[in-house]
C-alpha cells in the first residue's frame, strides 16, 4: 500500500501543508489584489460595527420609552440622570467604555420597575414593609433583563447595585465602599439628588441648597464622598440647562 510522501516526512509537514482555500484563485495574488481585499474587509467590519452600535442605541431608546409608558416621570428623569452621570464620570476619569456603560445604567437603572405592580409603584402614600420589600426587587429585575443583552454585562451590574450604600447598608447585596461598581455609586448619588429636587403631584421639589446639604450629610454613609464632591458643582452649574432640555422648569427649584 502506498503512502503519500508528505505524510512520511513527519507531523510538522502534515500540519503546515498548504491547503487551498475553497474558491481562492490559484497562484500568487498581486499586491494590489491583496490590498483591495483587505480594504473591503475593513470596510465591512466598520459597517458591522456601525450596525451594532445603531442596534444598541435603538434598543436603549426602546427600553427608555417603555419606562416612559410605565411611569411618565421616569423617562425624563433617566435622561437627566444620564446627562449628569456622564459629566461626573468624565470628571472622575472613567474611560470611554465605562462611560458608555454608565450612560446605559443611568438611563435604564429603574428598568426593573416594569416588574413591580402598579398598585405599589404608583402608591401616593408611604409603602408598607411588605410593599417596600417588593419594590426593593427592582434592581435584580433590571439586572435579569439587561444581562441578556450582549455588550450590556457591565451596565447590568451597575443597575443591579444602584441601591447599595457606601457603608454596606444598601441592597440587594449589601456591598460596601469600592466593592460597589463606580457606575452604581454615581447613579446612586444623582438619582437621590434628582428625586429630592423634582416636584411630584403630592409634593414640591426641594431647593438645590437643601438637597446638596443632605447629600453632604450622607457622605461616607449612603454615598461615596468623592462622587458627592464631584457632583455638586456639576449640578449647580448644569441644573438650569438640563431641566430646560428635559422640558421642565427649574425656576421654582433654585
Ligand atoms: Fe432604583
Amino acid at each position: 500500500m502506498s503512502t503519500s510522501p508528505s505524510v512520511q516526512t513527519g507531523a510538522f509537514e502534515i500540519l503546515c501543508r498548504a491547503v487551498p482555500v475553497p474558491g481562492a484563485p490559484q497562484g500568487l495574488a498581486s499586491a494590489a489584489t491583496i490590498a483591495s481585499q483587505w480594504s473591503s474587509a475593513a470596510l465591512r467590519i466598520k459597517q458591522m460595527e456601525e450596525q451594532t452600535l445603531a442596534l444598541r442605541t435603538s434598543l436603549i431608546c426602546a427600553f427608555n420609552q417603555l419606562l416612559d409608558l410605565k411611569d411618565l416621570n421616569t423617562g425624563v428623569h433617566s435622561t437627566r440622570l444620564a446627562e449628569w452621570a456622564l459629566h461626573v464620570g468624565g470628571e472622575l476619569g472613567l474611560d470611554e467604555g465605562s462611560l458608555a456603560d454608565l450612560e446605559v445604567a443611568a438611563l435604564l437603572h429603574d428598568i426593573g420597575k416594569i416588574g413591580i405592580p402598579d398598585v405599589i409603584l404608583n402608591k401616593p402614600a408611604k409603602l408598607t414593609d411588605e410593599e417596600y420589600s417588593v419594590m426593593k426587587k427592582h434592581p435584580e429585575y433590571g439586572w435579569a433583563v439587561m444581562r441578556n443583552v450582549p455588550g450590556m454585562e457591565r451596565a447590568s451590574l451597575m443597575i443591579l447595585h444602584h441601591h447599595e450604600a457606601y457603608d454596606g447598608r444598601g441592597y440587594p447585596a449589601g456591598l460596601r465602599g469600592e466593592e460597589i461598581p463606580i457606575g452604581s455609586r454615581i447613579v446612586s448619588v444623582i438619582d437621590a439628588f434628582d428625586a429630592m429636587v423634582s416636584s411630584r403631584p403630592y409634593r414640591e421639589g426641594m431647593p438645590y441648597a437643601e438637597a446638596g446639604r443632605r447629600l453632604l450629610e450622607a457622605k461616607g454613609k449612603q454615598f461615596d464622598a468623592g462622587v458627592v464632591e464631584r457632583f455638586l458643582p456639576v449640578a449647580r452649574a448644569e441644573m438650569s440647562s438640563v431641566f430646560a432640555a428635559a422640558g421642565t422648569s427649574v425656576s421654582a427649584l433654585l
